[in-house]
């Protein structure tokens, strides 16, 4: 540390991003944990990725059309209700020892996860913010920056208890980066914001309910966690609003639906990926994942002038066959040689038909408001 960088005691407390990972970075002097980070390395089409962009052309983004509603959220950001939140606080009580051993890999999997995919939001929103020359850009960035921080270290101080931690600087520096033009940051992030509030919340709702089923602390946390990513995802609704094209157009509507697509399969995919996590939960995968569809594309109507169907008869069964076709390329990998990829190849044509079977469901068309501005309702 030297006269210039202040490091806070906790990442919670941190006003920027860079604070936040210097606070995380003191509590892991000395510590290394080679497998968690290899896990948040794995860059396959289910994994959480990071992500570059064009910043000089989002750095041009003019935010007039949408001046009212932009200032009132970056004011309500800026306040930092959450300040201080993400910290652990007397009802932290985490039972690692008495887990079940395969409840807690795959726990350990979903934390990992987890905390590599809030931590590809600061990456990219640092970025934007260091790049950028557009007042009104960079502050959003750097405070979506900052909150992204806060929720990773979070899950790393969970992590750290059971022995691990994903080296944040590491991942920074090695982590191979994805380029997308802006249009398919603003589609992706907005979504990946939105799915991110409803997954959150539709936990945290059922756990008020089943107080029995909370088996880690880390839940009691997720109401206020959801509501910054709610306000990440509105900052989003607002960029695209900025330039009807983006939702208007017919190419942009089919790209639209291409990525609600491919992240509601995602989501499917991996979440069924983890039985026993989502059993000690007493939470139904299947139910879970339609009930997160659901909230989340009565949000997106805020904005996108479609949803998927995902009552249609073809969503259901073929979300199934993606999964069973994602568990026969796990096991051809692993298994190697000549039958291995012959099994990979047929897994991913399988994958590939599956997903497209989905894709041509007609979607629900909506009228969009003038003004997408939403509050957290669920
Ligand atoms: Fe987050
Ligand atoms: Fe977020």
């Amino acid at each position: 540390m030297n006269a210039h960088t202040k490091t806070p005691t906790h990442s919670a407390y941190a006003a920027t991003a860079e604070e936040a990972i210097a606070a995380q970075d003191a509590l892991d002097v000395g510590m290394t944990s080679e497998e968690a980070t290899e896990v948040a390395m794995q860059n396959t089409l289910l994994t959480p990725r990071f992500y570059t962009t064009d910043f000089e052309e989002m750095d041009a983004i003019d935010v007039t059309p949408v001046r009212a509603d932009w200032d009132r959220l970056i004011a309500g950001m800026k306040a930092d209700p959450n300040k201080g939140h993400f910290k652990k606080t007397d009802a932290w009580e985490a039972d690692w020892e008495g887990m079940d051993p395969a409840l807690k890999a795959e726990f350990i999997d979903f934390l990992i996860s987890s905390c590599t995919a809030e931590f590809s939001g600061c990456v990219l929103y640092k970025e934007m913010k260091r790049r950028g020359s557009n007042e009104d850009i960079t502050t959003l960035f750097q405070l979506m920056a900052r909150d992204e921080a806060r929720h990773a270290g979070f899950i790393n101080d969970a992590l750290r208890e059971a022995g691990i931690r994903v080296n944040l600087g590491f991942l920074t520096q090695q982590k191979k980066y994805t380029y997308f033009r802006p249009k398919f940051i603003y589609y992706a992030t907005y979504l990946s914001e939105k799915i991110g509030y409803a997954r959150y919340i539709t936990i945290f709702r059922h756990l008020e309910e089943h107080p029995e089923k909370r088996f880690h602390p880390i839940f009691q946390w997720f109401r206020e966690w959801c509501n910054d990513e709610f306000s990440h995802g509105e900052a989003f609704a607002l960029l695209m609003k900025t330039d009807p094209k983006l939702t208007e157009s017919f190419t942009n509507k089919l790209w639209i639906k291409f990525f609600l697509t491919a992240v509601y399969s995602t989501m499917w995919v991996r979440d069924h990926q983890r039985p026993l996590f989502h059993e000690a939960l007493g939470v139904d995968v299947t139910w879970y994942g339609q009930e997160v569809f659901r909230k989340t594309s009565e949000i997106s109507k805020q904005v996108f002038p479609i949803t998927l169907d995902i009552d249609h008869p073809r969503w259901r069964p073929n979300l199934d066959r993606m999964e069973a076709a994602s568990r026969q390329i796990a096991a051809a990998k692993a298994r190697g040689g000549v039958m291995g990829t012959l099994s990979r190849l047929g897994g991913m044509a399988k994958a590939g038909f599956a997903f497209v079977s989905i894709l041509t469901i007609p979607a629900h068309k909506h009228t969009v408001p003038d003004s997408p501005v939403m509050q957290p309702a669920y």
